[in-house]
């Protein structure tokens, strides 16, 4: 039987090896013919260009689609959190305590509200947004970047607006009596449409949670206490750098007790308000209280 394996001699592997290199009976070099070589050659090119290339897109891709106006990360909470001015804290909870009777305890809600809407004061909004025409009752849609400074449009929101609770009527806002007001805010979100852009405004509803024999009844300014369309989407500070939240002013009659603990809520279809883990999501509660 013949071994399988022959034995050889060193000297017959080096000439295996120079055979290797350049083969005569075949004409190869390293095993392929110069015409392979070339071939191979022009592969690897192509293909490292093909791959250059393909990175370069990916890469062009990624920053075209990154917006500046828009944040790279935007946070989970798609419901937004309300906010109620005074915003007096005891602890955690908001306790709008004054006595009516006492100059410095109702200067001190009234001057809370005053500085609160110094952004909204009239001129300053007409001058902010001069050159824009809102449409009210319309969403303010823009899909281009059509205002000064490649930004887009804002919709004024005036101090007067909020008409017996605006502070130019009435510099106490209610609280040298038992007519006190409050402002609601509702939080931007980046592209928020309330109601899912269904055309309905959302409004602000406050319920006496206790003493509810406490409350005559409850006024809203803007009437029926709705936030309107035109203040909606928000796209960012970047894109309008002159937006402001609207707002919705409540004025709470006491009698008896005069003492509350309201809940007002932000009503729209996609907005929630029964997140325990997320007291603010949708509406505020506040105890209010007038003594004298
Ligand atoms: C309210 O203020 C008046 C006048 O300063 C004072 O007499 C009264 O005791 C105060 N009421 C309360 C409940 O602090
Ligand atoms: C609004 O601003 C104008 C001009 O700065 C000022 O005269 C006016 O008193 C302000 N109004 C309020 C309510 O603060
Ligand atoms: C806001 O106030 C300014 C100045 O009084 C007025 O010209 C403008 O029409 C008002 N805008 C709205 C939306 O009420
Ligand atoms: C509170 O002040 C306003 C404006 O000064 C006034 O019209 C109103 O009568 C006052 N209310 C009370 C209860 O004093
Ligand atoms: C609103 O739109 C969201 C997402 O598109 C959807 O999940 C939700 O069910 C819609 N709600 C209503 C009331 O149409
Ligand atoms: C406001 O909320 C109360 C209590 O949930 C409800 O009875 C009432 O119908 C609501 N009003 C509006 C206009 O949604
Ligand atoms: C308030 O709501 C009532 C009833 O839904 C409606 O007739 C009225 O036009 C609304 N007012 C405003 C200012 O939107």
């Amino acid at each position: 039987m013949a071994t399988l394996k022959e034995k050889r001699t060193c000297g017959q592997r080096c000439e295996d090896f120079g055979r290797f290199v350049w083969n005569p009976d075949h004409g190869t070099f390293m095993g392929r013919t110069p015409v392979k070589w070339v071939c191979i050659s022009l592969y690897y090119v192509a293909f490292y260009v093909v791959m250059t290339a393909l990175f370069a897109l990916a890469l062009w891709t990624l920053m075209y689609t990154l917006d500046p106006y828009a944040p790279d990360y935007q946070d989970r909470l798609l419901s937004p959190g309300v906010m109620v001015w005074p915003d007096v804290y005891n602890e955690e909870n908001l306790e709008l305590f004054y006595n009516m009777s006492e100059k410095s305890s109702l200067d001190r809600m009234a001057q809370c509200l005053r500085d609160f809407l110094i952004p909204y004061n009239d001129t300053l909004q007409e001058s902010c947004h001069r050159m824009h025409q809102c449409k009210p009752g319309h969403y303010n849609l823009q899909t281009s970047f059509d205002a000064p400074g490649h930004t887009k449009w804002s919709c004024p929101f005036n101090q007067s607006v909020l008409e017996q609770c605006s502070g130019l009527e009435d510099p106490t806002f209610g609280y040298n009596g038992t007519k006190p007001c409050v402002i609601i805010k509702m939080n931007r979100i980046i592209s928020f449409l309330p109601n899912n852009g269904t055309g309905m405004a959302p409004y602000v509803n406050c319920t006496a949670l206790e003493g509810h024999e406490n409350v005559d009844w409850i006024e809203y300014f803007p009437s029926n206490g709705t936030f309107d369309l035109s203040y909606f989407p928000y796209y960012g500070k970047q894109a309008q750098p002159s937006y402001v939240n609207p707002l919705v002013a409540v004025k709470i009659h006491l009698i008896g007790q005069r003492s509350a603990k309201i809940q007002c809520r932000v009503v729209a279809h996609n907005i929630g308000y029964e997140n325990f883990y997320e007291p603010y999501e949708g509406k505020v509660i506040f105890q209010i209280k007038a003594t004298s």
